[in-house]
């Protein structure tokens, strides 16, 4: 299979899902605070969708039940919402997908409730600023692992962190996940190359301490094997024809951290 190309009417819908996303994950985050459980952020998220006539990538998703992911303090990714309650310093990750006339788009941040540890912090840092490298090396012409390799130089750039192998980013549009998988490592230089129309999730997840992962009975929560904290960030973004990128889940469509970056974003989407 072939990554899709979008033209750029369908890049258009993907830019009001993302819309969407980025909305709710803020209103979740204003939302989340010592008390609330993340049954009642997955609520908020179906209210948001629903005010504004779109679907969820995720609800039924290989029969997933929820809107959101909601992943605390060990558990890295994937977490289904529940009726526990938030804690101060938890470290919480909300991962989110809406869809408009059936196109998607995917994001996810991580962050704290109430005071975290300082390593927390820097934990989430690391893999947020990770992410926009990723998202800089991933232009029109680069190798598709040119981004993994901007993403885990990052990375390893700002401490020792375990980076996740079984879980990567991925191509999306029409579905949620397409292809190519986008693995958060590796050589640069491999792989398909970069075309206008083409739009990927970038997605980094990282640990405190191990790589390596277990997943709970529950069938999807991710949790580290050594139970340390991990933090998840994730944007999806284009191609547009005038070969330049487009953040499609951020506000400004990236253009303030690409531009630390020296990359200039496209202006056919706003
Ligand atoms: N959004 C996740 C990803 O970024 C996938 C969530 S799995 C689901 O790839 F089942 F919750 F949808
Ligand atoms: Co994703």
């Amino acid at each position: 299979m072939a990554i899709q190309i979008k033209t750029l009417e369908q890049l258009k819908l993907m830019r009001s899902a993302g819309k969407i996303v980025w909305q709710t994950l803020i209103e979740i985050k204003k939302t989340a605070a010592v008390g609330v459980t993340t049954e009642e952020l997955d609520q908020l998220a179906r209210e948001i969708l629903s005010s504004n006539g779109a679907t969820s990538s995720f609800l039924g998703y290989h029969g997933y039940p929820s809107v959101i992911c909601a992943s605390v303090n060990e558990e890295v990714v994937h977490g289904i919402p529940n009726k526990r309650k938030l804690q101060n310093g938890d470290l919480l990750s909300i991962d989110f997908g809406a869809i408009v006339e059936g196109w998607h788009a995917d994001a996810a941040i991580s962050f704290g409730i109430g005071e975290v540890e300082a390593a927390d912090q820097k934990l989430m840092q690391a893999c947020e600023e990770s992410m926009w490298a990723g998202i800089a090396a991933g232009k029109v012409g680069a190798n598709l692992t040119d981004i993994s390799f901007a993403i885990e130089s990052h990375i390893k750039s700002k401490g020792v962190y375990g980076i996740l192998r079984e879980y990567g980013g991925h191509g999306i549009g029409s579905q949620m996940h397409q292809e190519p998988h986008i693995l958060n490592y590796g050589k640069s230089g491999l792989g398909p190359k970069l075309e206008i129309g083409m739009a990927l999730a970038i997605e980094p997840m990282i640990t405190r301490g191990s790589e390596k992962m277990k997943v709970l009975s529950d069938e999807w929560t991710v949790v580290s094997q050594d139970n340390s904290r991990g933090a998840h960030f994730e944007h999806s973004y284009a191609l547009l024809p005038d070969a330049k990128p487009f953040v499609l889940t951020a506000p400004d469509g990236g253009k303030a951290e690409l531009a630390k970056r020296n990359v200039e974003i496209s202006n056919l989407l706003s």
